[in-house]
């Protein structure tokens, strides 16, 4: 389009509309009422520029969030595409933990058909958008609490009595939603906070039921420290990766992140043990990244692939090259 002509319609464009459209495009959401008010007046005012409002909100802490979430699904798409199992991740200092485990689990998707996803009442929609595009033939959302996702079958269930027939399902997300089974859940949208008790371990029987063996569950959890906060649990990695081994999985690959002042980085369980929720900040200070297998073993094919790897690495040796794996 002409430039004037771009120019004379950006300025009949009116204010309310303006921000309104800047809010979807940057922030990726409606403007809530004080956001607007605020703009709208400073705009009618002659206090900022369109152009010096569309810099703050680019600037602020939310879009650093929105544009680490963004950078993480369009890299796990990039990841599926070369079969990549990405590790040693980053994400920005003073965000959440989402960017790291939705980049370390959607990179793992290899073409399953029938997916579930637990906890998607209150997932991030950038994140529910991204597994409907995975190709999946069905996607389907569970949450013990009810919610309205456009495009996606939601089951309003408990993870530790499933709707679903023994071994019919290939592959489960479950971000951060194990260690809220079984606590307050009233945060939540859950009613009044009552809930039945038991927890982590029957949601993980429950979960072993319905996949099918070799099924994979691509998990995410909060770790550090063993604490109970009432509506979470938290534990150390060894509690964990125990819990998943008694309650039928073979755990496949697993990777530790603690969020540090540089931003999350991959960690030694050593580092994450003793850690607290929400001393580097809002939300974990560390989480555990797993895939589990519904087995109790590796696949044919992850044997073969370590046996390949076993015979290489013997083969250089012998021809004195450096292993560089
Ligand atoms: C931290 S939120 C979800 C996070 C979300 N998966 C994401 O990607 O951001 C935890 C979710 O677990 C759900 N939840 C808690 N207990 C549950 C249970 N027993 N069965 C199913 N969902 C449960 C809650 O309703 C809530 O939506």
């Amino acid at each position: 389009m002409d430039p004037f002509e771009l120019e004379l319609r950006f300025s009949r464009l009116d204010d309310e509309r303006f921000v309104e459209q800047l809010y979807r495009l940057v922030l990726r959401r409606d403007p809530d009422g004080d956001g607007r008010a605020s703009a709208l007046t400073r705009l009618h005012r002659g206090r900022v520029s369109r152009a010096r409002l569309l810099e703050e909100m680019v600037s602020s802490a939310e879009f650093l969030r929105v544009r680490a979430l963004d950078d993480a699904i369009t890299a796990a798409r990039a990841d599926r595409a070369g079969k990549q199992r990405p590790r040693d991740l980053s994400a920005p200092a003073g965000i959440d933990e989402r960017a790291i485990e939705i980049r370390w689990t959607l990179s793992r998707y290899r073409g399953e058909r029938y997916v579930l996803d637990f906890g998607s009442a209150n997932a991030e929609p950038a994140y529910l958008a991204a597994l409907l595009a995975l190709g999946a033939r069905s996607v389907t959302g569970v949450d013990i609490a009810s919610a309205e996702i456009p495009g996606l079958e939601l089951v309003q269930g408990d993870l530790r009595a499933l709707p679903f027939a023994e071994g019919s399902v290939d592959l489960a997300f479950c971000i951060s939603t194990l260690e809220h089974v079984g606590a307050d859940n009233s945060r939540y949208g859950t009613g009044d906070g009552a809930d039945i008790g038991g927890g982590s371990a029957e949601a993980l029987t429950e979960l072993r039921r319905v996949l099918r063996r070799g099924g994979r569950l691509l998990l995410t959890v909060p770790c550090g420290a063993h604490e109970e906060h009432g509506w979470f649990v938290q534990l150390e990695p060894a509690e964990w990766l125990d819990l998943f081994k008694r309650s039928g999985f073979f755990v496949r690959e697993h990777e530790l992140y603690l969020h540090a002042a540089g931003g999350w980085r991959s960690a030694s369980s050593e580092e994450v043990g003793a850690l607290s929720y929400g001393e580097s900040g809002k939300g974990a200070a560390a989480v555990l990244c797993v895939e589990l297998r519904a087995g109790d073993g590796p696949s044919l094919r992850e044997r073969l692939h370590a046996l390949r790897t076993r015979i290489d690495r013997a083969a250089s040796f012998r021809e004195g090259k450096p292993d560089d794996r």
